[in-house]
């Protein structure tokens, strides 16, 4: 007789997620319209850096040292923001190709100016596209970061990104993510607790949990950090595709 498979048990501080029953453990999206995320996004441009001042500053720092990229590296940034995180991962690869994709037109106004300021000429580009249908070929890239934006999509939709991102990877490439995360201690869920009776003082995000996805859509290596930033619970993700994915 067939031995039938031990469903994985996930810990998460005292967050326990049986696979395939993340959806439980996380809040559905006030906002599920992603045209009116994006606009509102638009109208946070110009105060966004001052957010991530207070809480971005060491999950982005733990970031680019996960992600490591390699000079002559392809390197995909999604949801790019206001371009901070994207000039840093092009500074540390000079003689490979850095783009970014996003889809808030105010944001990606700031990110182009960022990136002109910088002067990389031609190896760095923006594309204004969202993350469910990025217009790259399979397997482009060696190395793809995402920061908090599967935090603001509905919980259909996170799966439909990871698996456009594990499309874009070539195979044995990196994908690093930070998502606001499930808090692990009370004063982490604080943001939660309000989200939950509609206070939106995070700018439409909730607390995600990115690990059993992935796992579930066969990324391997996945390994996660838990950080917090003036009480706001990060995770930083990093996940590779496999090296025989055929696709
Ligand atoms: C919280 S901000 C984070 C920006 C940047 N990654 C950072 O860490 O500074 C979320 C970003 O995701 C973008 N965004 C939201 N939904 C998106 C989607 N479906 N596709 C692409 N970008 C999206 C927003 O426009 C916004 O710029």
């Amino acid at each position: 007789m067939a031995k039938s498979r031990t469903p994985a048990r996930y810990a998460f501080g005292s967050v326990k997620v049986n696979s395939g029953d993340w959806h439980s453990q996380i809040l559905e999206v006030n906002e599920s319209s992603s045209e009116r995320v994006v606009e509102s996004y638009t109208r946070l441009a110009p105060v966004y850096e001052l957010w991530a001042r207070l809480t971005e500053t060491r999950p982005r720092r733990r970031v680019l040292e996960m992600a490591a990229p390699r000079d002559g590296d392809a390197v995909l940034e999604v949801a790019v923001g206001t371009g901070a995180q994207l000039v840093e991962l092009a500074r540390r690869n000079p003689s490979g190709r850095t783009v970014g994709v996003e889809l808030s037109e105010g944001m990606l106004k700031r990110a182009r100016k960022r990136v002109a300021d910088a002067e990389f000429g031609e190896r760095t580009d923006l594309v204004q596209a969202g993350a469910l249908d990025i217009p790259f070929e399979d397997r482009s890239f060696d190395l793809l970061v995402n920061a908090y934006m599967l935090d603001l999509l509905p919980r259909s939709d996170i799966p439909i990104a990871l698996a456009e991102f594990r499309r874009l990877l070539r195979p044995d490439g990196r994908l690093v993510l930070s998502n606001m995360t499930v808090g692990e201690s009370r004063r982490h869920r604080v943001w939660d607790a309000l989200y939950s009776r509609g206070v939106n003082l995070t700018a439409n995000c909730r607390g995600v949990l990115a690990v059993p996805v992935l796992e579930e859509l066969g990324f391997v290596h996945v390994r996660r950090e838990y950080m917090s930033q003036f009480g706001f619970p990060t995770e930083i993700v990093y996940a590779e595709k496999p090296s025989t994915d055929p696709t």
